[in-house]
């Protein structure tokens, strides 16, 4: 109800429908949007709920506060029903737990994600994790505007770029690697017109694992000495298995036209932006193209612990978590956890996509 009365007022205040549309258009929107000049509008609070008003005279609480006054409703944050790329910040309000090998296991909301602190969407600092892990971006400083520019640029989803990093407690922290180069879809993520499945999703290039790295730096291959999971091009082997592998049923009878899975996504190095379509891009890789980190991560958040794509603490992908006999899950969280795509009911890891160590295995319950 507050989102909906906040909303309203933000259309009262001046933005006509089609400016709804199309809002930051690339740069910086409206001010009004964000900000308050003096929380009084008509003689009444804007903000109701801060009567003192906002650092940054912003109109809503935090920064993420302020974004989720419109971005919760677009699937950002819609009770794990936004099946965007980024993934649904809910779930980092989410903790389910269940016994397993005999002692209680948890998956902790914390773990499942960027804890983008936002009061009037339930979402505090993360409790574990005082900073970036390979890094020191502090994590109570983490928002929404810790990775996109809220005075927008033309980047790809207005993410900050080495020429200027986010605003960190007054001054900027600094980026050293320039945006990633990609092209996605909606930003209205509850729906298809911005839902990620294998066919329609963001279409990345290059630069993710570096952009990452602005702020994890120790994880990234390139920056350290480490031994790390590689972020670069696949190679020829495994582009091959990547493309005749279809799930633990049928490990080799795929092809590179259609071998693309949404979630297992990958950086096709040579694609051309300007004509490639988001919408129906089923092409699998070459040995150029890049694993990254959101091969295996999403950005945002997610169900499952690390903000993982899939669980990863699971043999079988049928036994993740939330799952019905957690304690705190709710039907709807399990329906959700893997969008809308079908998984196999022998389905082991999904490093498997590029390993293929399912190789002559069992199937699921002998
Ligand atoms: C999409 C939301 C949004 C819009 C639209 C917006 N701002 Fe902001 N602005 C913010 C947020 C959030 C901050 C707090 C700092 C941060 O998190 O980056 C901020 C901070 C600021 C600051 C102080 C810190 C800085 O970055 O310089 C100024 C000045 C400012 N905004 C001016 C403007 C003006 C002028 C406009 C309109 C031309 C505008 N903003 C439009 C969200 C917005
Ligand atoms: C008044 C409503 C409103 C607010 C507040 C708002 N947005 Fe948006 N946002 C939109 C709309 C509408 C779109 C889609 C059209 C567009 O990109 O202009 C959008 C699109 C976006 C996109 C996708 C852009 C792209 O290139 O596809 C990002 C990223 C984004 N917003 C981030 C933010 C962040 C971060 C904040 C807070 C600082 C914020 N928004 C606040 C309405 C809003
Ligand atoms: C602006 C700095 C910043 C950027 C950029 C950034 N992160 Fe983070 N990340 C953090 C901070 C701070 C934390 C710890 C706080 C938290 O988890 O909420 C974190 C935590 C994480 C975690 C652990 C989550 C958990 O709670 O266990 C993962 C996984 C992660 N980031 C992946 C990524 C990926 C992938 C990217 C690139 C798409 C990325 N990060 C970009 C700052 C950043
Ligand atoms: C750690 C960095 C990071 C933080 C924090 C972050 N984003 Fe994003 N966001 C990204 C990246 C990277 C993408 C592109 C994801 C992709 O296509 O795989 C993205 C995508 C998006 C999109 C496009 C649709 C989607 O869901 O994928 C919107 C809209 C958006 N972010 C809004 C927000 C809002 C609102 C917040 C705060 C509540 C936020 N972001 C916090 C990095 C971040
Ligand atoms: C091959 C899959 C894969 C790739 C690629 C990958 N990660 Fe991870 N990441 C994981 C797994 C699995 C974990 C769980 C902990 C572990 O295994 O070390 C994890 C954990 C994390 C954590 C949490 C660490 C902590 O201390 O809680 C962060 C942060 C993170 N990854 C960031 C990144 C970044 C940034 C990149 C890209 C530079 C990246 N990851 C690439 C699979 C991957
Ligand atoms: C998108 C493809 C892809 C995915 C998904 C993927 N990997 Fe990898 N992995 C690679 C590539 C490429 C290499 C480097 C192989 C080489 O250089 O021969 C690699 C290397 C490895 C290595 C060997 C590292 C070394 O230094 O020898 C291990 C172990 C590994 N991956 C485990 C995993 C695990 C576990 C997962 C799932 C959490 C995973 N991978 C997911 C592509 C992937």
């Amino acid at each position: 109800m507050k989102t909906f009365i906040k909303l309203t007022l933000v259309l009262a205040l001046g933005l006509s429908a089609s400016s709804v549309l199309a809002f930051h258009d690339g740069g910086v929107a409206e001010c009004a949007g964000c900000h308050t000049m003096h929380n009084s509008q008509d003689g009444a609070l804007v903000d109701a709920d801060h009567p003192n008003g906002n650092a940054y005279l912003l109109n809503n609480g935090t920064p993420s506060d302020t974004c989720l006054q419109c971005h919760a409703n677009y699937g950002q944050h819609r009770q794990g029903s936004g099946f965007g790329p980024g993934g649904d910040f809910y779930w980092v309000t989410r903790t389910f737990s269940w016994t397993g090998h005999g002692s209680t296991v948890v998956s902790t909301g914390d773990s499942h994600g960027h804890n983008v602190i936002s009061p009037a969407y339930g979402i505090a600092q993360d409790g574990v994790l005082s900073a970036a892990p390979g890094g020191d971006f502090l994590s109570a400083r983490l928002g929404c505007t810790s990775c996109h520019d809220p005075h927008g640029n033309q980047n790809f989803r207005l993410l900050y770029g080495n020429d200027q990093g986010p605003n960190y407690s007054g001054s900027r922290y600094n980026f050293t690697a320039d945006a990633p180069i990609a092209k996605g879809n909606s930003r209205t993520t509850y729906t298809t017109s911005g839902g990620e499945t294998d066919l329609k999703h963001t279409v990345y290039k290059s630069g993710m694992s570096e952009w990452c790295a602005n702020c994890h730096t120790d994880l990234h291959d390139n920056n350290t000495t480490n031994f790390v999971h590689p972020t670069r091009a696949m190679g020829s082997e495994i582009a091959g298995k990547y493309n005749a592998y279809v799930s633990s049923d049928n490990l080799t009878g795929g092809s590179a036209a259609t071998s693309y899975l949404g979630l297992v996504p990958f950086e096709a190095v040579n694609a051309d932006l300007a004509t490639v379509s988001t919408t129906n891009y089923t092409t699998g890789p070459t040995g150029v193209d890049q694993v990254m980190c959101l091969s295996c991560h999403r950005a945002h958040a997610s169900p499952f612990a690390d903000s993982a794509r899939w669980d990863m603490s699971e043999t079988f992908l049928a036994d993740s978590h939330p799952s019905v006999t957690d304690i705190n899950f709710l039907q709807t969280d399990v329906d959700r956890k893997y969008y809308n795509y079908t998984l196999v009911q022998n389905q082991r890891s999904l490093c498997n996509k590029c390993h293929v160590k399912d190789y002559d295995d069992e199937a699921y319950g002998l």
